[in-house]
């Protein structure tokens, strides 16, 4: 595991973007796991500004994103998929972008399907990650055992309380999603993982402990053979 400190949420959404630069002018054709939430919305606005300065090309990558709500349509202002369009991928461009399908009648054979283009694609080379406040990672909540392919799950409460912030009062907010399993996230090439802010603290200090937690899923990740965190001051409190 290797660990990036940064001043504050620019220098890392900066830092994270450099990799994002070096990787694709080593190989264009990358396949690029992307996640939401607050985290990375540095990060995409810091590669939109470099995709329109000409210094990053995304013509000839792939991205899959980790998860989305379900069932959720796609143009719900809350679903992922609007999210991704409105900060990354409409902005962008990319020859190919997945997003696990929110309206899918059958979400098992969706999840199949995602799996198997994922597969096809080639595998992914980095896939982008946050850390929510209990420690999942996707939406792997902390369980006794993980799955391993994309699949449907239901949200813990904490996390359900911890995003009805984007909800509006009385709205029906989603309570399972689709997301990438830990087979799925083991898999990929390296692992980017960004965290920030004072929230985070807690579940920073468990995932640096240097011990592996199954109540921790992000923890696991210490396993990985190429996870790089970065991380601002705040969320390590120091
Ligand atoms: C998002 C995702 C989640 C978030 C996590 C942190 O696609 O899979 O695991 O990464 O909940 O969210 P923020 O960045 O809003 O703190």
């Amino acid at each position: 595991m290797i660990i990036i400190r940064c001043e504050d949420y620019d220098e890392m959404s900066c830092t994270a973007a450099e990799y994002y630069v070096e990787l694709l002018q080593k190989k264009p054709n990358s396949v690029l796991g992307l996640a939401t939430g607050s985290t990375p919305l540095g990060l995409y606005e810091k590669l939109v500004e470099a995709y329109e300065d000409g210094v990053i090309d995304f013509s000839q990558a792939r991205s899959f994103n980790l998860d989305e709500y379900y069932p959720i349509e796609k143009n719900h202002p809350q679903s992922y998929h609007s999210y991704m369009y409105e900060n990354f991928l409409g902005k962008v461009n990319f020859q190919e972008s997945q997003i696990p399908n929110g309206e899918a009648a059958d979400p098992e054979n969706e999840c199949i399907e995602f799996d198997k283009a994922i597969n096809l694609a080639g595998g992914i080379d980095l896939l982008l990650l946050g850390i929510g406040t209990n420690g999942h990672i996707g939406f792997n909540e902390p369980s006794i055992s993980y799955t391993l392919a994309t699949h449907l799950t239901e949200l813990a409460e904490s996390t359900i309380e911890a995003n009805s912030r984007f909800f509006a009062d009385g709205e029906l907010q989603p309570r399972a999603a689709l997301t990438m399993g830990f087979g799925n996230i083991f898999a990929s090439k390296s692992i980017l993982m960004l965290i920030s802010g004072a929230s985070k603290r807690p579940i920073v200090q468990r995932l640096l402990d240097d011990k592996i937690h199954t109540d921790v899923p992000a923890s696991l990740l210490s396993l990985h053979p190429d996870f790089t965190i970065i991380i601002d001051r705040e969320a390590l409190g120091d």
